[in-house]
């Protein structure tokens, strides 16, 4: 694949935030971007890292009426001066492709997605950030640009990466967050569209989330569309409890997305000594067990909250406190190892990471 290389100018270079308490989360963007298009015609063709900048579409395109889009995301993590590497990139290529033919776009090919990124990143090097819990998080998509109304799979898309250099995903940082249980709308229901990593899912829960942070919560966790009893995911993590000391998280269902955190927490802890349950947790007991004391830890874990313990849920008015609104022991062990593994700190004995 041969990538087109076009040069920054001096006035297309973008401030570097240098206060990494001023991050945030996806409020930066680095001088370049990858993009590439493809038809139904020709395949994917023109793939160029280019300056950071708007795109020219037309308003009939796609995905502007009709949501076809389909996006990732991942970290790059600064190991010293010259050494950068990438977390599980496949995971997300496998994913993207996964969402991709759920939402009737094209499959974006191993090189364009994992070559092009190390391209663009090993670019971008000195943005990825240095200070303790910051990284260079990495936003694939795929959109339908098509210039048509017609309720159809587009003949036209493009697929991007920006880069955006990040800090804590929640203001709070690494402290427990508060969760409002969602009891009457519903994010994704069997059959539908829960486990690709699409927009429109995101769209669907943003006035729950409003509601939430109205309320003094950080998010929602949502529970199965069907029975509005077994919980599934929180808005942007998946849900990990430890109860009567395992670690216990619901099975994948089709209707939530299946985290990569999530996946490397599941193969993580059977070598810190946990048994791990994947099943079925309802709402109405897990509140019981916090009440008893049963349900120790509650935590979530995605790519940008990376392990963020719970440390509240409210469900139907009532307010539970997990293990007095502290870090728990077996949060706190995940959370050391996965970043421990990710910053080059501890030895990565499942080949993670890949340095640039
Ligand atoms: N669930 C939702 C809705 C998410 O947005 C994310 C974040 O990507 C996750 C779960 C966790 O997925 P991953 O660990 O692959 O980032
Ligand atoms: C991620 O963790 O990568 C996410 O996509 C979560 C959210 C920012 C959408």
């Amino acid at each position: 694949m041969e990538i087109r290389i076009e040069p920054v100018q001096e006035n297309q270079k973008k401030r570097k935030c240098t206060n990494p308490a001023e991050l945030g989360f996806g409020r930066y963007f680095t001088d370049r971007m990858l993009v590439a298009d493809w038809s139904e015609r020709e395949g994917w063709f023109d793939v160029r890292i280019v300056p950071y900048g708007p795109f020219m579409l037309e308003p009939s395109a796609a995905v502007f009426h009709y949501g076809q889009e389909a996006f990732e995301g991942l970290k790059a993590y600064r190991w010293n001066a010259d050494s950068v590497a990438l977390f599980r990139p496949e995971m997300n290529l496998k994913r993207l492709i996964r969402s991709a033919t759920r939402l009737a776009l094209p499959e974006v090919p191993a090189d364009l997605f994992i070559e092009g990124m190390k391209e663009l990143v090993r670019l971008e090097r000195d943005w990825v950030p240095e200070s303790e819990g910051t990284s260079l998080y990495i936003r694939p998509a795929l959109i339908a640009t098509e210039e048509a109304l017609g309720v159809r799979p587009a003949a036209k898309c493009r697929f991007f990466i920006i880069l955006s250099p990040v800090g804590a995903y929640y203001a709070t940082g690494f402290k427990p967050v508060r969760i409002l249980v969602e009891d009457r709308m519903v994010r994704a229901a069997p059959g539908g569209t829960g486990e690709a990593k699409t927009g429109g899912n995101y769209a669907a829960s943003l006035i729950a989330g409003r509601e939430a942070v109205k309320r003094g919560f950080d998010q929602v966790l949502w529970l199965d569309a069907i029975q509005h009893r077994y919980v599934e995911e929180v808005g942007a993590m998946n849900i990990f409890f430890v109860i009567d000391n395992r670690l216990v998280t619901p099975p994948l269902s089709g209707s939530f997305l299946e985290g990569i955190t999530r996946d490397s927490i599941l193969k993580l802890a059977p070598t810190l000594g946990l048994t791990v349950e994947k099943r079925p947790a309802a709402i109405d007991d897990l509140m019981n067990g916090i009440r008893n004391g049963s349900v120790q830890e509650v935590f979530g874990a995605g790519t940008a909250a990376v392990v963020s313990p719970v440390g509240a849920l409210c469900y139907q008015n009532e307010l539970a406190t997990i293990g007095g609104g502290t870090v728990g022991p077996v949060t706190q062990l995940l959370y050391d190892t996965l970043t421990g593994i990710q910053y080059g700190r501890l030895p990565d004995r499942f080949g993670w990471m890949q340095e640039l």
